[in-house]
């Protein structure tokens, strides 16, 4: 099965895809993480991607498609996967669209997460994760069992985003208006999305999502 996850920066995107990945064994494909990843190990396509990125703008259509091309030929993909934060542009989309039908696969479905933006800013400004294993946290919101210590690797060590103020978090919320928001008309005109109200508490969306994937545990 392959999904796309989609809505604005803090929807809970990561953390739902996360949660696929560790219950239902879909593959979580991230391109904010692998991006991250090439900018910390100063790769040719980190160096290009990180001014776009601290300025909360989209990196290049080609860069990204590129990246998810290499990715998703993978043979962990074989099964299936999730994309959390691609396609963002509807050129993006497109793009997938192309490569899957060379490959005889195609999108299931998409799933669209809503949230305030004032919640956003909220979800954004308190999120960190784990420095190991990446599992992501929150102040408020999703606190290790045990302070300090991540739940699911036990390390003891943990970060926050560049890209996590309120300054960039506005840029990142335009982009998303502007050049992501027409995705989802591209999937809803295939009568392939699904919209949850990412305001509900991690559980609950959670529970809503696996029965609009029909998948159980
Ligand atoms: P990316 O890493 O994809 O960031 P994003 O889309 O801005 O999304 P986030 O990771 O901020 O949010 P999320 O929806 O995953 O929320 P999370 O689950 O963490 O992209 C970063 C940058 O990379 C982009 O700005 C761009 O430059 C570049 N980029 C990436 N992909 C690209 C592409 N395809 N094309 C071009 N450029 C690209 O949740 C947020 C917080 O809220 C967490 O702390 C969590 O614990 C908490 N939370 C989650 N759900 C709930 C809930 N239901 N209730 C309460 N709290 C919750
Ligand atoms: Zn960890």
């Amino acid at each position: 099965m392959i999904i796309v996850l989609m809505g604005p920066p803090g929807a809970g995107k990561g953390t739902q895809a996360s949660r696929l990945e560790q219950q239902h064994g879909l593959v979580q494909l991230s391109t904010g993480d692998m991006l991250r990843a090439a900018v910390r190990n100063e790769t040719a396509v980190g160096l290009e991607a990180k001014s776009y990125m601290d300025a909360g703008d989209l990196v290049p259509d080609q860069v990204v498609v590129g990246i998810i091309a290499e990715r998703t030929a993978k043979q962990d993909c074989e099964n299936g996967f999730v994309l959390d934060g691609f396609p963002r542009t509807v050129a993006q989309a497109e793009a997938l669209d192309a490569m899957l039908s060379e490959r005889g696969a195609q999108v299931d479905q998409a799933v669209e997460l809503t949230v305030s933006e004032e919640a956003l800013v909220e979800r954004i400004t308190g999120r960190f994760s784990c420095a190991k294993c990446g599992e992501g946290y929150h102040d408020q919101f999703k606190r290790p069992a045990q302070a300090g210590v991540c739940d699911r690797c036990g390390s003891t060590e943990f970060t926050r985003r560049a890209d996590d103020n309120e300054q960039t978090v506005r840029e990142r919320l335009a982009a998303y208006r502007q050049k992501t928001a027409p995705v989802l008309g591209y999937y809803g005109a295939k009568g392939l999305l699904t919209e949850i109200d990412g305001l509900q508490s991690i559980d609950t969306v959670a529970h809503q999502m696996d029965d609009a994937l029909g998948v159980t545990n």
